[in-house]
């Protein structure tokens, strides 16, 4: 007999059956609870909930595991690049030879984005931040593409994915562009895709540009990393506005929106202003690691810690080594980054943080690297964009799939009950 739940409400009880995750994780299907009994849930912040049931990234965060479809982050990081992740993802499979060229060439086929995207980028002013113009641009991208979906047509979804991915990477090194004056650079075909974002971003039409390939690598394993992280707020944010079948565009955009705000995606940019005011207070790393410790300081060390993983975050080991690659190979001399590298070595020997399991977290090497490479600190949370694309395609395409309801939670409302109207004179 399948395992039962039973909640005793005003004398009846109520049973709910209890569903078993295939990493063992269980949960109680309350989906006829308000039917049969009149009662909802509460849980703000959604901390106990699950919206769904998803095949696609599992986490584990007591014991620091993250995986995709199956596979660990750490061999898809080492073994695998950023585009076979996509399809990973989005697609369930680990692409063989040619389905990964024939993914490569639908992709490089949309990298050409319309013209006119061009005049609604000169519309912002030149101060707009980089994440509402790439919201913004991703929903124009319905205006020029308004023939809906068919989720159920496997060639119209594939090409939906391809032209998502190559258009998405193209308008965010505009956004980069435009706000540094740079004329606008096109996809080059015959460059892989992240290094072609890099080209977009920092080639300049007098120089010849050469991407470095330890910088290409790294940049391949951060996106990797970012992929997709489970129903954070992000994704769950897809999967809602999706779930109105509103299309594809629309919901991503949505994404990007939800990704902007300091609590989920703005971390990295957090770290960098962290050690930037450490510098400019003269660089008493110590200082500021006391600060982190007393508790009558709100202050925190940045990039440390973790709501999910307890013990380490998988993401930040594999990131840490590429960090140091990239900063070896750029040979940069920048102050900012010597004090992350002091503060991350006392931090790690310090008894309060250790004690407490605070390790730094992939926000704090991901800073760093964007830094490194001369990415502008408002432009973080649009890298964190780029690499959380595939994973927002892949809910959105398996809430589809699945037909899911539309998303549409209760309330308990606590305001007055039925008054009297009084007309305006009487007011
Ligand atoms: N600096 C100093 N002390 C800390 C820090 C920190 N960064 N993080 C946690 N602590 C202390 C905390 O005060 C508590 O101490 P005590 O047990 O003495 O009361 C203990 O460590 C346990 O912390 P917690 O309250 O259980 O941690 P939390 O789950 O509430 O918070 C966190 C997690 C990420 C919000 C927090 O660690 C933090 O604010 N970190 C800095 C911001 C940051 O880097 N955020 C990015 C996270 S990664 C984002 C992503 O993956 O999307």
């Amino acid at each position: 007999m399948s395992e039962v739940a039973k909640l005793e409400l005003d004398g009846t009880v109520y049973e709910f059956p209890v569903i078993t995750g295939s990493e063992n994780e269980k949960a109680i299907d309350i989906s006829k609870l308000r039917g049969n009994s009149g009662y909802i849930t509460i849980d703000p912040g959604f901390k106990n909930t699950g919206s769904c049931v998803s095949e696609i990234t599992f986490l584990d965060g007591e014991q620091g595991i993250l995986r995709y479809r199956g596979y660990s982050i750490e061999d898809l990081a080492n073994k695998a690049s950023f585009l076979e992740v996509c399809y990973l993802l989005i697609f369930g499979e680990l692409p063989n030879k040619s389905e990964l060229a024939k993914f490569e060439a639908t992709i490089r086929k949309y990298t050409l984005v319309n013209e006119e995207m061009k005049d609604i980028i000169d519309g912002f002013p030149k101060n707009a931040h980089p994440m509402g113009i790439l919201s913004s641009l991703t929903s124009a991208l319905t205006a020029f593409n308004p023939k809906p979906l068919n989720v159920e047509s496997d060639e119209q979804v594939y090409e939906a994915v391809c032209k998502t991915l190559a258009k998405f990477l193209v308008l965010s090194s505009w956004v980069h562009r435009k706000r540094e004056g740079f004329p606008l650079n096109y996809y080059d075909n015959s460059k892989g895709y992240v290094e072609n974002f890099l080209r977009m971003m920092f080639a300049i039409p007098t120089e010849e540009y050469k991407a470095d390939p330890v910088i290409v690598d790294a940049l391949d394993k951060l996106l990797i990393l970012h992929a997709d992280h489970e129903q954070n707020c992000s994704t769950s944010t897809v999967r809602v506005v999706g779930s109105s079948h509103a299309g594809l565009f629309a919901s991503i955009s949505a994404g990007v929106s939800a990704l902007w705000g300091p609590l989920h995606g703005g971390a990295n940019q957090a770290v960098i202003e962290m050690l930037e005011a450490i510098k400019a207070d003269g660089g008493d790393v110590e200082k500021f690691i006391a600060k982190a410790k007393d508790k009558d300081d709100p202050f925190r060390l940045m990039g440390f810690g973790h709501r999910v993983y307890k013990n380490f975050d998988p993401r930040a080991k594999i990131i840490k080594k590429a960090a140091d690659d990239v900063l070896n190979s750029l040979g940069v001399n920048d102050p900012v980054l010597d004090i992350a590298k002091t503060l991350e070595k006392a931090a790690l020997e310090d008894e309060y943080f250790k004690a407490r399991n605070l390790y730094p977290n992939v926000d704090f090497y991901s800073g760093i690297i964007y830094r490194a490479l001369g990415i502008p600190t408002e432009m973080f949370t649009v890298m964190f964009a780029i690499g959380r694309l595939p994973g927002w395609i892949a809910q959105w395409l398996e809430m589809r799939k699945n037909g899911e309801p539309i998303g549409r939670p209760r309330q308990v409302y606590t305001g007055s009950n039925l008054r009297d109207f009084k007309d305006i004179a009487s007011r």
